[in-house]
């Protein structure tokens, strides 16, 4: 199908539309400061907007600049993520916030430009922040904005990702960033769903934590934030063969999440 520039005008009155009367009245719609976004796109890579509403105020409310994020240890940070999955986004923002202060002066907005050097910050967090801090004419497509796009202009779910950045762009109106990528994940989130088109995410997350590697890991993170643990300790606790325990924090030592102290798991500061 051949996208003409009416198709496109359409599409955006449609999204503007839904906006206007649907759109969200989201925490962190309220600020342009670009470590506020930058806290709020880490948590909601792969959590829901309703449990990252939580986090994020009370993350603010702990540490409102980059530099107190920067000042805090790696036990609090952990802290106040538990319950939101996905540790160690939490460490990679903790790391992200050191590096931004040490190496970019605190600019986050600079530091996100250079991404490549930021554990935690892809291709995608890049341009979020540039979007919504700044209103920079620039697109990204997450898994609401890709299946937007493929229903719409009826293309292939096999599309790559750099035709669909094209498309993107073509559809975005200049001077409008922020609010048309707001108005596109609201579009996506509430109206244009996985169930109703049937499109499937490109990337399925793993939804099964039970029995994971993933729900272990949580499990020595929690307990090791409370205090050291030998690996019998860790064993008696975690109900896994002792064989995957061991690869499991030795993952984790070889990541710097935890060490070895004589004999004991700590985490590592
Ligand atoms: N998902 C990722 N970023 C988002 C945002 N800024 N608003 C709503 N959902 C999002």
């Amino acid at each position: 199908m051949k996208i003409t520039n009416r198709h496109i005008r359409n599409f955006r009155t449609k999204v503007f539309a839904f906006y206007k009367t649907q759109g969200r009245d989201l925490p962190w719609r309220k600020t342009t400061d670009p470590y506020k976004i930058l806290i709020s796109e880490f948590m909601l890579q792969q959590t829901q907007v309703s449990r990252v509403i939580e986090y994020f105020g009370k993350w603010i409310k702990l540490w409102p600049t980059i530099n107190h994020l920067a000042r805090a240890t790696r036990s609090e940070v952990l802290m106040a993520w538990m319950g939101l999955g996905y540790n160690t986004r939490a460490v990679n923002l903790h790391r992200a916030a050191k590096i931004i202060i040490k190496d970019y002066d605190s600019n986050v907005l600079e530091a996100v430009e250079c991404y490549k050097e930021i554990a935690g910050i892809g291709e995608y967090t890049s341009r979020a922040v540039r979007i919504f801090a700044a209103n920079a004419d620039l697109v990204t497509v997450d898994t609401n904005i890709r299946r937007i796009l493929i229903h719409e202009f009826r293309l292939s779910e096999d599309i790559s990702g750099g035709a669909l950045l094209s498309i993107a762009e073509r559809c975005l109106p200049k001077g409008r960033s922020r609010k048309w990528h707001n108005a596109l994940m609201d579009y996506g989130a509430l109206y244009l769903t996985g169930t109703k088109t049937g499109i499937r995410p490109k990337t399925q997350q793993s939804t099964f934590f039970k029995g994971s590697d993933r729900q272990i890991r949580a499990h020595i993170l929690r307990t090791l934030l409370l205090q050291t643990s030998s690996l019998s300790e860790l064993y008696n606790t975690c109900s896994v063969e002792e064989k995957r325990l061991l690869r499991i924090l030795d993952k984790m030592v070889h990541e710097q999440l935890i060490a070895i102290r004589n004999k004991r798991y700590q985490l590592k500061e």
